[in-house]
């Protein structure tokens, strides 16, 4: 009995030392406490993620979606359409620690260079040849042509992007280990903010003059 006190007082002990050796245990996605927490989208209560359907309320289709099943619309400026399954389209991944996005791209498209502050993404490519890249903070570019089948991962939180370096379509799966990752993209967050990011900060940013920031901002006025 004894001994067994014992040996639980030293897990207890380890336990207690490694979670506060290592607090970014705690900074990722929740590990579940329950089989199963399917989003109240609509729940009153606002958390840092979505609080649970009530149990016997939770159904089949819970657990299914089809949002990712048709390509987006490539007709815009940058040839590019991502069509997301993060928690808000499909509500049975709260709490799970993972997502899914589908992006198609034109030939010659580009998923312009964005991070995800919450998510390394694990691209898969479904169809064609997309040049994908990574830049870490170090400015080293890490960046491979992948190919139906092949995969590339991008590191949480470092700005990267996919071109479409094929002759037809493309299509790329990019799965998330968060359920829903953020995405921030420098060019619209310094360019079509409202308000605007004052000139002098763009201006001195790109060691650029005013007029050519202007030339830059009228691009973005659109998105
Ligand atoms: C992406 O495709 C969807 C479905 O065709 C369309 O509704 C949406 O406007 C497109 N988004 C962009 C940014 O082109
Ligand atoms: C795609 O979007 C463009 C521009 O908004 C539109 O003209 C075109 O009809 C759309 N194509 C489809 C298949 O919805």
């Amino acid at each position: 009995m004894a001994s067994a006190r014992y040996v639980t007082l030293q897990v207890v002990l380890l336990v207690a030392v490694a979670l506060a050796a290592a607090p970014w245990l705690v900074l990722s996605d929740p590990t579940p406490l329950q089989d199963f927490c399917v989003a109240d989208l609509k729940a009153a209560t606002a958390l840092d993620g979505f609080p649970c359907k009530p149990a016997a309320t939770v159904v089949d289709d819970d657990f299914f979606s089809a949002a990712i099943i048709s390509a987006g619309n490539t007709s815009n400026p940058f040839g590019v359409n991502s069509t997301r399954a993060t928690v808000a389209a499909f509500p049975g991944l709260n709490t799970l620690g993972l997502s899914i996005t589908r992006t198609d791209l034109a030939p010659g498209g580009l998923n312009p260079p964005h991070s995800h502050p919450r998510a390394s993404e694990l691209v898969l490519v479904l169809k064609g040849e997309v040049m994908v890249g990574f830049t870490s903070g170090l400015n080293r570019l890490y960046s491979k042509v992948v190919k139906e089948n092949e995969l590339f991962v991008v590191p949480r939180g470092l700005q990267h992007f996919q071109l479409n370096v094929g002759t037809g379509d493309a299509v790329f799966m990019a799965m998330f280990d968060a359920q829903s990752p953020g995405v921030v993209t420098p060019t619209f967050s310094l360019f079509a903010t409202k308000p605007a990011v004052p000139m002098e900060v763009l201006a001195k940013t790109f060691l650029m003059g005013e007029d050519e920031v202007d030339v830059i901002k009228s691009r973005f006025a659109g998105f």
